[in-house]
């Protein structure tokens, strides 16, 4: 067997203190929102996985076929030593990584799904005794200690994952990862692109299955904070808003209704058919990305995307100077949103 380990960067204070936190924010404010990672407890990972298995939603069999016929190149741009991985889920694709680099040494899978780090982490040591797995139970969108590994490294954030960030979030994102890197490392980014609203929406709209992880997001906040929320009260709802290019998962009031917190000592009330916002999915076109990255101090590398155009792999590399950066830039207002 390999070694592999599981570590917890986050203590289980914190992760109560941030759900407490997220709830009372979110629940509080008009309108009414909580951040997508609170859908990720062992029930939803293993849903999110049957999303990637409905026929309508196509980034994720997309995102293979591309990473199949790709994953040689990533490898000799990138001469990756170690893979860090941020929101890993069941590092299924990462697989196909996973063979194509030769010199790989240590894969670090980082998730705040602590039941999806250890089920892929035991299978892949299990497979690959050469490999060193040294997983991480962590919030990718703070500041992460990494363990020490060889470099060149990738750091990978597959599956459209960056686009279930704000705008402002993304660019926070974009800024922690330009801190990872170092000279030689590169930003392994897949993402969805924009296309037809038909496409997109039938992507999320699906009831039986994406409409499950939609409202888990309430049995998590039942179970933990013993909050009394009737799922079949609230609708799941998939919008696309053409201006900003993103889709919305919302769950929606079925009726005028109260929902109790008690650890939170609250009590949120609901109009009929108002909306709760549970997770944005934006979607990209390359020039796009090409701006916001630069923005971040990051160049896009390389850029890989099959005929249908329907998802993409960027390959983004730290700007060297500060020179380089402002010059990338064009010192331009582009940056500014
Ligand atoms: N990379 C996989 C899974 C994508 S689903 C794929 O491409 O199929 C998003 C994953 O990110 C889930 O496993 C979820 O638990 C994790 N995740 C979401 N927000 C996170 C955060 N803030 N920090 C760490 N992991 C997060
Ligand atoms: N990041 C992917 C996307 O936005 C996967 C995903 C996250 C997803 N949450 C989801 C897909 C909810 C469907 C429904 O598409």
């Amino acid at each position: 067997m390999s070694p592999f380990t599981v570590t917890r960067l986050l203590p289980s204070d914190d992760t109560t203190a941030a759900l407490h936190a997220d709830v009372r924010r979110g629940l509080g404010a008009t309108p009414k929102s909580l951040p997508p990672k609170w859908f990720y407890d062992a029930r939803g990972s293993l849903l999110f996985e049957q999303i990637t298995e409905l026929p309508t939603y196509y980034a994720t069999r997309a995102e293979r076929d591309l990473l199949s016929t790709r994953a040689g190149d990533i490898a000799e741009a990138t001469g990756a030593r170690t893979l860090i991985e941020l929101g890993s889920g069941s590092s299924s694709k990462t697989r196909l990584l996973l063979d194509a680099l030769p010199h790989l040494h240590t894969y670090i899978p980082v998730d705040v799904s602590e039941s999806a780090l250890r089920d892929a982490g035991t299978v892949l040591a299990r497979e690959r005794p050469a490999l060193t797995v040294q997983a991480l139970i962590a919030d990718f969108t703070n500041r992460l200690t990494l363990p020490p590994a060889p470099g060149p490294r990738i750091v990978a954030l597959l599956g459209s994952t960056i686009g279930n960030l704000m705008p402002v979030q993304r660019a926070a994102f974009y800024a922690l990862v330009r801190e990872l890197l170092e000279p030689g490392d590169t930003l392994l980014l897949g993402v969805d692109l924009v296309k037809s609203e038909d496409v997109l929406v039938a992507a999320y709209a699906d009831q039986a299955v994406t409409g499950q992880f939609n409202a888990n997001v309430l049995r998590v906040l039942n179970r933990e904070l013993n909050a009394d929320f009737d799922l079949d009260a609230f609708e799941h709802v998939a919008l696309w808003d053409a201006r900003r290019a993103w889709i919305e998962m919302r769950l929606r009031s079925r009726l005028a209704q109260t929902v109790k917190i008690p650890a939170l000592d609250m009590a949120v009330s609901f109009a009929e058919g108002e909306d709760l916002l549970t997770e944005i999915s934006a979607k990209f076109t390359v020039p796009g990305l090409a701006s916001e990255l630069r923005c971040a101090g990051l160049d896009l590398a390389r850029w890989f995307c099959a005929p249908a155009q329907l998802v993409g792999l960027a390959l983004a590399t730290p700007v060297r100077s500060l020179h380089d950066c402002l010059h990338a830039t064009g010192r331009s207002t582009a940056c500014i949103r």
